[in-house]
């Protein structure tokens, strides 16, 4: 069932990595036969999707297993669609076809690259929009016993790109598949300021998905023509004490109050206002639209990415006191 591959081509920042072994089951039962050999032979585990938002090692032993279920549906409840979608579908594909259907929630996720399987992992986010909002249930396999189990949103402890996916459960489960709920009728979230200013309350669904795809095809490069990972570092929560000093020193920046009383800052600005914007540092620069993503020229790999991000890392705390973190999977080896 399993070979060694190159993993280089599979991951979006396109870090040399070859695998000792890689497989992508299509099925439930073709991944709990998987996983019952790979226990077995206690090769270990690591799971992937899309490879958009990992870090790879250059030679990554054991097992690299990619749920590669494609199958999924609807179903009908009321006023709203419940989706059922396999991990291995791709999530811009869902999100596309579900807007063109009219069926409002995922709408502000469009172009994120990736598999669904991966989206709750690291309950992805944008224009105001966050995966936790719509998810109902996560099905999972149960890598010691093999069984499949349904979590709710509370069990899967969802954070700012966070979940018990990153925590408790982290090389424990594999994610199978996920349950949406979505609604008929009409429900466009449109207070992030770029997309109101590019739709209004009565655009369709596939509108809003679109103007969202304008939006970050501006900004964010596309990982096909500049190798990268979207946003590098996740943005800083400072504490309401810290936003007052900064904002002494730093009348313009932008913040988002939190519902803790703590300021979500734009590490993008902080990085930018440091001078980075179009930095480089042999095979990988700061992207000259988005401060916040790091790109792979070619020819890179990890240890020297990481020497980059940690050089960003320490001018930004030199500037701003503020300590950025970075947001994609560092990979065990
Ligand atoms: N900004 C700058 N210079 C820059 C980049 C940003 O001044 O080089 C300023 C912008 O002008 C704006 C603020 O920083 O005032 C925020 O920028 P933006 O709206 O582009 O969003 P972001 O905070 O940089 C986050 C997510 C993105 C998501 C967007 C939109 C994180 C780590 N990133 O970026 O998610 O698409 O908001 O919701 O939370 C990702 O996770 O990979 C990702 C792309």
């Amino acid at each position: 069932c399993c070979q060694s591959v190159d993993l280089t081509s599979l991951n979006t920042l396109r870090l040399p990595c070859q695998a000792e072994r890689y497989v992508v089951p299509k099925t439930l039962n073709a991944l709990q036969y998987v996983v019952r050999e790979a226990v077995d032979k206690r090769w270990r585990i690591t799971l992937l999707g899309g490879g958009s938002n990992v870090l790879l090692p250059t030679a990554l032993k054991g097992i690299a297993i990619r749920p590669g279920i494609q199958q999924w549906w609807l179903e009908s409840r009321g006023e709203s669609v419940v989706a059922y979608v396999g991990a291995g579908v791709n999530w811009h594909s869902l999100v596309m076809t579900l807007a063109a259907r009219g069926l409002w929630g995922i709408e502000n996720l469009a172009l994120i690259p990736g598999d669904c399987g991966a989206a709750p992992v690291q309950n992805i986010g944008a224009y105001g929009v966050e995966l936790k909002d719509v998810i109902e249930g996560v099905q999972i396999v149960e890598l010691a016993s093999g069984k499949v189990r349904w979590l709710s949103t509370d069990d899967c402890q969802f954070g700012y790109r966070d979940s018990i996916f990153k925590k408790a459960l982290a090389d424990k489960v594999v994610i199978t598949q996920l349950a949406l709920r979505l609604s008929k009728k009409p429900q466009p979230r449109l207070g992030y300021g770029d997309l109101a200013a590019r739709v209004s309350a009565s655009s369709s669904c596939l509108a809003v998905a679109q103007a969202v795809c304008a939006i970050r095809r501006e900004k964010l490069p596309d990982p096909n023509m500049l190798a990268n990972a979207g946003s590098f570092f996740k943005n800083p929560l400072v504490s309401s004490e810290q936003l007052s000093r900064l904002l002494q020193a730093h009348p313009n920046m932008p913040y988002f109050p939190q519902v803790d009383g703590k300021s979500k800052l734009a590490a993008g600005w902080l990085i930018d206002q440091c001078g980075l914007k179009g930095a480089r540092q042999g095979a990988f620069g700061v992207h000259t639209q988005q401060a916040l993503v790091l790109v792979h020229f070619g020819g890179g790999d990890r240890p020297e990415l990481l020497q980059f991000a940690e050089y960003i890392v320490r001018k930004v705390y030199g500037q701003f006191g503020v300590e950025l973190e970075p947001e994609p999977r560092l990979i065990q080896a």
